[in-house]
Order: structure tokens, then C-alpha cells, then sequence
């Protein structure tokens, strides 16, 4: 079987940072397998200064030219009324490097932003991190229904003989919250827009038919629960606050069906947390296994 991309499970790291790019019509072959060795080759010159890991997401467009298996684009979604909307703003490329502190992150991402100026441009270039113990800026403890990580790799990995084996379906949305208007409510209905309990994240008893949980647990036809492994971190500046979702799953049927849930599609019930925070990204990716990475971006030996 082949295997994962390490750091999609590297769990514990506190500083992280998104980068989307947009392969340039004129980049050849030749200079994109050149741009993602160099992409690969700045983690690996990175390893012993504190663990940074590096994860590799490819759009459909890009998936297809580099004879990857194939990935649907991100279709976007918006309730019947079109208040809400998730747009789609698919992109090629997905690097994702995260590790101890800042300082360690920041020296991987320029390396891997020059290794990719002459192919592609930077369409997104956002640092985040780990918000004390695990919070989202409303204060919820986010992750708390994640598998473990000894489940994590079987909700999330794509299975032995199925197209792209042993690779990741990864989706990424970038939120924007407007903490004004969710800090202005009792902390019972803040938790009542979760459908858990605001210190101790405990799953309510009754919850609401549109609380966020509410919408987006859901089964396949046979009624077995599609998990999906979550990974998302929150972004700050002054001015502004959110959310960078991402999630990984072994398809991308389940965080359609999980948005379609959100935005009403299924039962007309829309999220009440989509009040609060507006998405102004939203793409699938493809993260291959690293024999299929070696395949298309082969790391130069190293004998040292
Ligand atoms: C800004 C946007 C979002 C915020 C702030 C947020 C926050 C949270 C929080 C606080 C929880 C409860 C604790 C936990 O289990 O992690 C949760 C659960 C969950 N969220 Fe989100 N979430 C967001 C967007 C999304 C999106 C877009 C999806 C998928 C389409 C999603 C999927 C899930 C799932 C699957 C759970 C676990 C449900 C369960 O089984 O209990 N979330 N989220």
C-alpha cells in the first residue's frame, strides 16, 4: 500500500500557513517538475530545525496534467434564497506547512514560494495558528468530534485498488467570522449555533435541526456515520478574524453532502453558524501519496 503524506497527520504543531497558487499558461513541463521538486526539496533541506511538515494538494486541472487520479473541481454552494454562498475559487496548488513555532514555518514557505515564482502565481498567503487549547475564535473548542489518530489515516486515506491509493481528497475554505454579532449573544444560544457546550464541549442534549453539528453529521446510505478528518486553524489580524477550514476525507462526496446539508440543499434546514462567518474560499484538492509525489516531483537522492 502506498503511503500518506506524513504531515497531513502531524498533529500538535501550533503555527501554520496556507499557501494557494494558479499555474501560469505558459509554465512548461519541464519548469513545474522543476518548481515541485524545489517545493519538496524546501521541507526536506528544512528537517532537523524542529519538525515542520509539508502537505501537497493539487487542483482537477493540475491533477489531470501531472496523470494523477482525478479530483472534482469545487462546485460552490448558495442556499435556494442566495443569501448564503459558498463560492468556488479553485485553484492549482495547495502547499500546507505547519510545525513548532513561526520562525521554522516562515523559513520553509519562502523556500517554497521561490521554488514556485517562475511556474505560479500566489493566490492565497495566510498564517494561522493553534488558538489556545484548540479554539476557534468564538471560543468553541474545534476538533473535538475528530477521529483519533489511530482511525484518522481510515476515514481519510484513499484505499488499496481504488484510483489515487494511499493519496488524501482534501477540502479547504477560508472563513471570515463576524465575532461582533456572535459575541452579542447569551452564551446559551452561542452554544445552541454549535450544538455544544461553550467551556467543556459537550454535544447537547437537545440540539437545534440547524445547529452546525446538527448539519453536518451525516451517513451514507447504509447509515454509517462519513467522518471527515479536520484540520482547520484560525486566521487574525486586527481587523479581521476566521477561520481556515480544512479537512481531509478518502472522497469528496462527504463534504458535499456536509455542505449541501449546510446550505440547506437536502432538507431546506440551513446552518445557523453561517450567520456568523462567510466563506470567501472553497476548493478540493488532491493530495497524493508520496510514491505518486515521487513519481512527479522525485526528490534528488540523498546520501548524506
Ligand atoms: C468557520 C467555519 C466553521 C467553524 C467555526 C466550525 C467549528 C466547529 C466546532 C466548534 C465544532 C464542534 C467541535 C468539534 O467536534 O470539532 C465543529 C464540528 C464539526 N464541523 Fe465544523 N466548523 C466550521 C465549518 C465546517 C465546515 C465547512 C464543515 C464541513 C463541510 C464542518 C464540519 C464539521 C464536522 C464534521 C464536525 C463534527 C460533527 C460531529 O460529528 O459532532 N465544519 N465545527
Amino acid at each position: 500500500m502506498a503511503r500518506h503524506q506524513y504531515g497531513i497527520f502531524a498533529e500538535g504543531t501550533r503555527s501554520h500557513h496556507h499557501l494557494e497558487l494558479s499555474v501560469r499558461p505558459d509554465a512548461s513541463d519541464d519548469a513545474l517538475r522543476t518548481a515541485l521538486i524545489g517545493v519538496r526539496s524546501a521541507n526536506a533541506d528544512h528537517r532537523t530545525n524542529g519538525g515542520t511538515n509539508l502537505v501537497i494538494g493539487f487542483g482537477s486541472a493540475l491533477a489531470e496534467r501531472l496523470g494523477l487520479a482525478a479530483v472534482e473541481p469545487f462546485p460552490g454552494y448558495a442556499s435556494a434564497d442566495g443569501r448564503l454562498q459558498a463560492p468556488a475559487t479553485q485553484r492549482d496548488l495547495w502547499v500546507w506547512v505547519h510545525g513548532p513555532t513561526p520562525d521554522v514555518v516562515v523559513d520553509v514557505v519562502r523556500a517554497v514560494h521561490e521554488a514556485l515564482a517562475p511556474v505560479a502565481s500566489l493566490e492565497l498567503d495566510l498564517p494561522g495558528f493553534v488558538y489556545h487549547d484548540s479554539r476557534d475564535l468564538t471560543g468553541f473548542i474545534d476538533g473535538s468530534a475528530n477521529p483519533f489518530l489511530d482511525d484518522a489515516p481510515v476515514v481519510a486515506v484513499v484505499g488499496a485498488g481504488e484510483p489515487g491509493e494511499g493519496g488524501c481528497l482534501a477540502m479547504t475554505m477560508r472563513f471570515e467570522h463576524h465575532l461582533d454579532r456572535f459575541d452579542a449573544l447569551e452564551v446559551a444560544d452561542q452554544e445552541a449555533v454549535f450544538g455544544r457546550t461553550k467551556p467543556e464541549s459537550v454535544e447537547l442534549d437537545a440540539k437545534p435541526a440547524d445547529a452546525h453539528i446538527s448539519r453536518v453529521e451525516v451517513d451514507d446510505e447504509d447509515g454509517e456515520e462519513l467522518k471527515v478528518y479536520r484540520r482547520s486553524v484560525p486566521w487574525a489580524t486586527a481587523s479581521q478574524q476566521g477561520l481556515h477550514f480544512v479537512a481531509f476525507g478518502a472522497d469528496t462526496a462527504r463534504f458535499d453532502l456536509q455542505l449541501r446539508h449546510q446550505y440547506g440543499l437536502v432538507d431546506g434546514i440551513t446552518d445557523r453558524l453561517l450567520e456568523f462567518t462567510t466563506p470567501h474560499t472553497g476548493s478540493f484538492w488532491r493530495c497524493p501519496s508520496v510514491e505518486d509525489l515521487e513519481r512527479v516531483a522525485p526528490l534528488p537522492d540523498d546520501d548524506d
